[in-house]
């Protein structure tokens, strides 16, 4: 990527949760686009290297803060500092099962973090927001592809329904503030790496997502991927995503924020980011193997609690509506996620 250089008119967005893996992908395509990334992490569940990688890519070390986003005081006195044009919140704990073991954590950190924010925001006229939702919040969906207005699913893991708080709390402010505008971006399965290899993913412990196990068990770090149950009502009988190449995911959080500058406050919307293809946890095995000329031993084992059988989006309103689609396909994201594996190894 072209080196850009700062300049004082550069519009400052906060990006919490920048080391993470969206998030970091995200602070790259920011930069690329002429705003000036603002990293705020606490790197609970990050590592302080991954700004090496952005570094790398950019030509330049973005500006880097360690903050809990629980901690106002820290967050208010930088938004007083920095004055921003937006955020982006990434910041948020992830693990599905952890969330079941500890509900409190999930509540706290997920929704207790965007509290924060929004309060710091008002208070420092920061008015553009653009929210990390998910998926989860459709639950299993009655019809596919899923569309933004299917309703939410109130009942999923503690994880799912912090989502489905957040969404809520973001849209309780934007009538609150009438200067806020808010995009509330729902993610389906975000998988791979940059392409230059230079970020990715960096899995805690055992992964439980699967492209980080499939990647982890070709390079021989896991004996075999275990294929959680194939006997659902699918074409071969294991579960459906739309796998989402996380640099298309990037690049739609820029969408998301010059649009939102072209539109008058008070301005609230939802959009789906996917590809608007399932693709089956076989297919995805089957493609790895293909793409990257590489043995992924595995076995069938029972179903995992809590699974949705198949989700996939209806991408028609961020396409016409936004202004994005996906232009990657799997096939690219498995190229870029096992180049990225391997790197990790070096
Ligand atoms: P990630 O864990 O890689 O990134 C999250 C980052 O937030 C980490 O760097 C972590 O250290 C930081 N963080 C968490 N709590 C913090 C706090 N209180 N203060 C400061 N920093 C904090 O996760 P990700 O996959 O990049 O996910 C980013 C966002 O996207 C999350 O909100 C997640 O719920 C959402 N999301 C992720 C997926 C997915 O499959 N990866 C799917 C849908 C939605
Ligand atoms: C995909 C498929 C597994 C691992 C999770 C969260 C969701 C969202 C995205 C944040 C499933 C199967 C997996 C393995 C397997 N995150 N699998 N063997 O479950 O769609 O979604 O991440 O918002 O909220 O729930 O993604 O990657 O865990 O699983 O067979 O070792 O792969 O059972 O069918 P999932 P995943």
């Amino acid at each position: 990527m072209a080196k850009r250089l700062l300049s004082p008119d550069m519009k400052k967005v906060i990006v919490t949760g920048g080391a993470g893996f969206i998030g970091s992908h995200t602070v790259v395509e920011l930069a690329g686009a002429g705003y000036e990334p603002v990293i705020v992490d606490d790197l609970r569940n990050s590592e302080e290297r991954v700004l090496d990688g952005i570094a790398a890519i950019l030509g330049r070390r973005p500006s880097f803060h360690r903050i809990d986003c629980n901690d106002a005081e820290a967050l208010n006195a930088l938004l007083a500092r920095e004055t921003p044009h937006g955020a982006i919140h990434f910041a948020a704990d992830k693990a599905v099962g952890e969330s079941v073991e500890d509900p409190a954590k999930y509540f706290r950190n997920n929704i207790g973090t965007l509290a924060v924010l929004l309060g710091s925001m008002r208070e420092h006229g920061a008015h553009h927001l653009v929210f990390s939702s998910s998926c989860t919040v459709y639950g299993e969906p009655a019809t596919l592809p899923v569309t933004e207005d299917a309703p939410d699913q109130n009942a999923t893991s503690p994880y799912g329904y912090t989502k489905v708080a957040c969404e809520r709390l973001v849209r309780d402010q934007c009538i609150a503030v009438p200067e806020l505008k808010a995009v509330l971006l729902r993610y389906f399965n975000p998988i791979g790496a940059h392409p230059s290899g230079l970020i990715g993913e960096l899995p805690r412990g055992v992964p439980n997502n699967l492209v980080p196990y499939v990647t982890q068990t070709a390079a021989g770090l896991r004996g075999k991927l275990r294929i959680n149950g194939s006997d659902y009502e699918t074409p071969d009988g294991t579960c459906i995503r739309d796998y989402i190449h996380v640099v298309d995911l990037a690049k739609a959080h820029v969408r998301a924020l010059q649009w939102m500058e072209q539109r008058p406050a008070p301005l609230c919307e939802v959009f789906n980011l996917g590809t608007g293809r399932g693709n089956s946890v076989l297919e995805v095995v089957k493609t790895f193997a293909r793409v990257n000329d590489v043995e992924v031993p595995y076995e069938i084992g029972p179903r995992r609690a809590g699974d949705v059988v198949s989700v996939y989006a209806d991408t028609t309103k961020s396409r016409d509506v936004l202004g994005w689609k996906a232009e990657r396909n799997l096939a690219d994201a498995l190229r870029d996620a096992w180049r990225w594996q391997q790197r990790l190894a070096d």
